[in-house]
């Protein structure tokens, strides 16, 4: 069996300082919206103690879904690399980024160079002569989506992070991501392991508005349900998700976990993060699923068990 956390949405760089010139485009509304209400909301001591609380768990990995940041500034990268070293090292811990991690075009070297580790393949799963996706050459040195492999556990990571207009949270995987994630995800399954991807955006459009989407989340879904998968996670809504999606191995969970840190008012977004337990079926599914929630108590100020076990799907 194996344990996978999967945590989001940590937003726990504050942009509070940035300097004046770097906030002249689209930053500036992100700067405006943290000064005015997000700061209040997603909270740095919650995501510590989430880290904190994590490290008392037994997760043999840990799955993160993007948004460290707020508006992609290079001191968030620095403070965000920080963060990450703090979750564990990178062969512990898979990250794909989130629309916030790429507020505006940020050069490689000042951007997710920083986190770099954590965002790549296993060396063994990088094919030769891949084609790198366009849309992300400046982010990423090689073919997406990246994949590592842990025990039974294949960790597919999708990137839907690009720069976008203000007001835009949108997301795109691209026709060659697409394209390679077939060939991924069906190479995956002829090796027998559990296909867990991962993505920023929400592949099931249920709750999510036309300017935040990931554009071609339809083309997402169909690669998926003609390819397979047994699990899919995402971040970018900060609440929790359920849902199905009918594929060649049948319907298969997808989850959208909340905030790492959100301590606002609103009690249906408190921080939580979810734990997997992953291990072979003895029954017609490939693999079965046991979901635990954890969720951020401001009374005790730690993270505590929410609700019982629960079986995927
Ligand atoms: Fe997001």
């Amino acid at each position: 069996m194996i344990t996978l956390a999967h945590l989001s949405d940590l937003h726990a760089t504050d942009p509070s300082d940035a300097p004046f010139a770097s906030l002249l485009n689209k930053r500036f509304f992100g700067w405006l919206s943290w000064r005015l209400r997000r700061s209040r909301r997603y909270r740095r001591e919650v995501a510590e103690a989430l880290i904190a609380d994590l490290k008392g768990q037994t997760a043999d990995h840990v799955a993160l879904t993007g948004d460290l940041t707020n508006i992609s500034l290079p001191d968030e990268f620095e403070v965000g690399a920080k963060i990450l070293d703090a979750i564990g090292p990178p062969a512990d811990v898979t990250l794909v980024p989130g629309n916030h991690d790429a507020y505006v075009a940020t050069r490689f070297d000042a951007g997710w160079k920083l986190w770099a580790d954590y965002l790549a393949s296993d060396p063994a799963e990088v094919p030769e002569g891949a084609a790198v996706e366009p849309l992300h050459r400046e982010a990423f040195p090689e073919p997406l989506p990246t994949v590592r492999v842990r025990g039974q556990v294949a960790i597919v990571g999708v990137c839907t992070a690009v720069a976008t207009l203000p007001f835009m949270a949108s997301g795109r995987v691209g026709r060659v991501q697409l394209e390679r994630l077939r060939e991924v995800l069906e190479s995956l399954r002829e090796r027998g392991l559990c296909r867990v991807v991962l993505v920023h955006h929400p592949v099931v459009d249920a709750h999510v508005s036309p300017r935040r989407r990931c554009f071609d989340s339809k083309a997402l879904r169909a690669v998926i349900a003609g390819a397979g998968a047994d699990l899919v996670l995402h971040g970018h809504n900060h609440r929790s998700e359920f849902h199905r999606l009918s594929t060649v191995d049948g319907e298969i969970p997808v989850v959208g976990v909340r905030s790492g840190s959100y301590a606002g008012p609103n009690e249906k977004k408190t921080a939580q993060y979810h734990l997997y337990e992953i291990e072979p079926s003895s029954g017609e599914r490939r693999f079965d699923v046991t979901l635990r929630v954890r969720e951020w108590s401001p009374h005790s100020r730690e993270f505590e068990e929410h609700d019982g076990p629960r079986a995927l799907p």
